[in-house]
């Protein structure tokens, strides 16, 4: 496992290819396209959940090529190839993300009527995440223990970028039309409001009954269940505050100095419970 560097911005080679990266820059953007943004770790698997199903409730199948990975452009996934290469030919209505940056997305994509869909989760419960994601996947750096691991995220040492300035590089697109900002809290809280939103935003909105088949097929335990620990191995508690059972004192205010440095005036924000 090693990273490198483009554009200032940490890559894991053996799972963002620098050539996939290349590829992204001239990836033709279709009308019909649904694409999620992520910061790792902020339910990027659950939101291709939601979005997926939201499509089947119309009877839109799932591109069959991919099994246990959300469609990221940027991704190589062995025994499936680039990503980018083959969401090329997929048939539209192509339902795909990315954890890239603002300034790495295809050109082509702000410009055009696709549909963005941002996802964001508090930058605690999203290091706790990563912190574990990391200690399971081969392909990242296993941290060498939660204190240096804070002392990387707060310093922005991050694969995919710091933390704020991927999310504020996002947030400064508040306005554009075509953007919808969902936030992991909000679903956790009240799901179906969410699929509502989002279903309407798609321009597909439910009917009440459809609206809570999504909710239940997409909640934790059905999506646990239904994929399996196994190829699912982004699955690992699912709740909002877990940051509770890993922050000292110490790096819980260290957190929230940086929260508020960096968020005060911009409007973005959130909840932590
Ligand atoms: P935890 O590690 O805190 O449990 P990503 O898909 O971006 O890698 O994010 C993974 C995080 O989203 C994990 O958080 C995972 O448990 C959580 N997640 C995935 N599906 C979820 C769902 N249906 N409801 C709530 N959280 C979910």
């Amino acid at each position: 496992m090693t990273y490198y560097k483009e554009r200032g911005i940490s890559f894991p080679d053996g799972l963002v290819p620098r050539s996939n990266l290349e590829l992204m820059k001239t990836f033709d953007i279709r009308e019909e396209d649904i694409i999620f943004l992520t910061y790792p770790k902020a339910g990027t698997f659950w939101i291709h959940q939601v979005i997926k199903q939201i499509l089947a409730s119309e009877g839109v199948q799932d591109e069959k090529y991919l099994t246990d990975v959300p469609n990221l452009l940027e991704f190589t996934v062995p025994g499936i190839g680039a990503l980018v290469e083959l969401l090329k030919t997929a048939p539209s209505p192509r339902v795909m993300g990315t954890h890239v940056p603002v300034e790495f997305l295809p050109p082509g994509l702000l410009g055009s009527k696709a549909k963005i869909v941002v996802m964001m989760r508090n930058p605690k419960d999203t290091a706790v995440s990563t912190f574990h994601f990391y200690q399971k996947m081969s392909y990242m750096k296993t941290p060498e223990s939660w204190d240096s691991f804070v002392e990387e995220f707060l310093a922005g040492d991050c694969a995919w970028g710091p933390f704020y300035d991927h999310v504020l590089g996002f947030w400064k697109l508040k306005d554009h039309h075509n953007i919808l900002f969902l936030k992991y809290e909000d679903m956790k809280k009240d799901l179906p409001a969410e699929v509502r939103k989002l279903s309407s935003f798609l321009g597909r909105p439910l009917t009440e009954e459809a609206v809570q088949a999504v909710v239940s097929a997409t909640q934790f335990d059905s999506m646990k269940k239904t994929l399996g620990q196994q190829s699912a191995p982004w699955a690992r508690k699912g709740v909002i505050g877990d940051w509770k059972n890993h922050f000292s004192d110490e790096q819980s205010r260290a957190f929230d100095d940086q929260y508020r440095d960096r968020l005060s005036n911009t409007g973005l924000e959130f909840e932590f419970e």
